[in-house]
C-alpha cells in the first residue's frame, strides 16, 4: 500500500513538529502540502522540509484529491471550522489538541466526519511517549495492584504565540492549553472510566498584564471506578518544560519525567544551541534532551494515524477522546467559578469559550 499523503496547515511550531515527526518514521506517511496565511511561511517551510507544493489558502488545499489526510496545527478557534470543511472535502483529520473551544464544535465535528466516512484522529501524544506507554503497561499488567491516583503535570514559562495569550482565540489559559493534555492522560491511563465530578482550583498568578486567561491550574478529576486523576498546570516555570506523572496503586507505584530523565546534565559556561522546549538560556546548568520529539510520542502517533487510515490499526485516539476532554475542562473551569466540585455529564448549551464558566459562574449555575 502506497503512503498516507497528509497536507499540513499551519506553519510554525506545531507544523514543524508533525512535519519533522512525519520523516522520522517515513514509511506510512508522507508530507506533500502545507498551507498557511502569513505571506511567504508556507513557502519558507515546504522549503526547509522539503515539501513540493505550498499554498496560501488551506481550502486550496482541501480541493487537491491527492491529499488524504490532513494535520490541523492552526490556533484553536480555527479546529471545528476546518475539520468540517476537510471532512466535507472527504480528508481524514489529525487536530491538534485541543479539539475545540465548544462542546457544540465536537459534536459538529464528530459528526460531519462520520457522515463523510472519514477519521477525525485527536493528537494526543501523551498516548505514545514511550515512557508512560511503559508506565501503562506495567499498570494493565498489574505492577502496582490497583490504580487509585494518577497525577501528570505540564509546565513551562508561557506560550511562544501571542493567540494563545488571547482568550477568544485559544478557550482558556494554562488548564486549556496544558491540562487537556493531563485530562486525556489520567483518562486513557486508567482504562478510559466515567468521569464522576471534577474540581479545579485556577488563577493568574503572574500574567495578568498579558491575558484574561489562567496561568496556574490544579484539577482533581474523580473517576467513576473510583480513582482519581490530578492534573497540575503552569505558565510560570521558568527553566525549560516540565512534563511528569506520577502513578500510585496499592501494589506500587512509579514515577516518570518525560524530559528530565533522558537529559543531559550540562554546565557550559558560554552556552550552544538548544536545549529543551521553553528554555530560554543554554548557559550554566542546563538539561538538554535528546530525541525530544521521539520522547514525547509524535512521530509513534502519526505512524498510528496513518495506519489507521489505511485500516491497519484501529484510533487510540479519536474525536471522542477530544469530546471527554473537552467536557472535563467545561466542569473544571465551571468548577474554579463556582469554588466546588462539579459532577458529570455537564454540558451547558450556548457557551462560547470553555474560561467563560470561570469567569461568569452565573453560566455554570444556569446550566446545572
Ligand atoms: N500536541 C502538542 O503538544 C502541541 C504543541 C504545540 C501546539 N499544539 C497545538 O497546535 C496548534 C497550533 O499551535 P502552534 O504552537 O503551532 O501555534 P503557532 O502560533 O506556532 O502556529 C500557528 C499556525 O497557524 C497558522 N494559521 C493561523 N490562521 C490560520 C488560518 N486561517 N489558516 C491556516 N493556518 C492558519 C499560522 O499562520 C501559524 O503558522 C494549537 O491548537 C496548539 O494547541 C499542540
Amino acid at each position: 500500500m502506497s503512503k498516507v499523503k497528509l497536507g499540513i496547515i499551519g506553519s510554525r511550531f506545531q507544523a514543524d513538529c508533525i512535519a519533522a515527526s512525519v520523516k522520522a518514521m517515513p514509511e506510512e506517511a508522507e508530507v506533500v502540502a502545507v498551507a498557511s496565511p502569513t505571506p511567504g511561511h508556507a513557502e519558507a517551510f515546504a522549503r526547509r522540509h522539503a515539501i513540493p507544493v505550498f499554498h496560501s489558502d488551506y481550502r486550496e488545499m482541501l480541493r487537491d484529491p491527492a491529499i488524504e489526510m490532513i494535520s490541523i496545527t492552526a490556533p484553536n478557534r480555527l479546529h471545528a471550522r476546518i475539520t468540517i470543511e476537510a471532512a466535507q472535502a472527504g480528508k481524514h483529520v489529525v487536530c491538534e489538541k485541543p479539539l475545540c473551544l465548544t462542546l457544540e464544535d465536537a459534536d459538529a465535528m464528530i459528526d460531519a466526519c462520520a457522515k463523510a466516512g472519514v477519521l477525525l484522529l485527536y493528537a494526543e501524544e501523551l498516548f505514545f511517549a514511550p515512557k508512560y506507554v511503559k508506565a501503562k503497561q506495567m499498570a494493565d499488567e498489574g505492577a502496582f495492584g490497583r490504580v487509585h491516583l494518577v497525577k501528570q503535570g505540564e509546565k513551562h514559562s508561557g506560550p511562544h504565540s501571542d493567540w494563545f495569550w488571547d482568550v477568544e482565540q485559544s478557550g482558556g489559559g494554562a488548564l486549556m492549553d496544558l491540562g487537556c493534555h493531563g485530562i486525556a492522560f489520567c483518562w486513557w491511563f486508567l482504562g478510559k472510566p466515567k468521569v464522576k465530578s471534577v474540581y479545579a482550583q485556577v488563577s493568574t498568578q503572574v500574567h495578568g498584564g498579558r491575558t484574561e486567561g489562567d496561568d496556574e491550574a490544579i484539577t482533581l478529576i474523580e473517576f467513576d471506578n473510583g480513582a482519581v486523576g490530578m492534573v497540575e498546570n503552569s505558565w510560570n516555570r521558568p527553566g525549560g518544560m516540565d512534563d511528569r506523572i506520577e502513578v500510585f496503586g496499592d501494589k506500587g507505584q512509579t514515577y516518570a519525567d518525560l524530559l528530565m530523565g533522558n537529559a543531559l546534565p550540562t554546565y557550559s559556561e558560554v552556552g550552544f544551541g538548544y536545549a529543551v522546549e521553553k528554555a530560554a538560556s543554554t548557559r550554566g546548568w542546563t538539561y538538554p534532551v535528546f530525541e525530544e520529539q521521539w520522547n514525547y510520542g509524535f512521530p509513534q502517533e502519526m505512524r498510528h494515524f496513518a495506519r489507521c487510515v489505511r485500516g491497519k490499526e484501529t484510533p487510540m485516539s479519536d474525536g471522542e477522546t477530544g469530546r471527554v476532554v473537552q467536557e472535563v475542562l467545561y466542569a473544571a473551569y465551571a468548577s474554579a467559578g463556582l469554588g466546588r466540585k462539579v459532577t458529570l455529564p455537564f454540558r451547558p448549551k450556548g457557551i462560547t469559550k470553555p474560561i467563560d464558566l470561570w469567569k461568569h459562574p452565573g453560566l455554570a449555575q444556569a446550566a446545572r
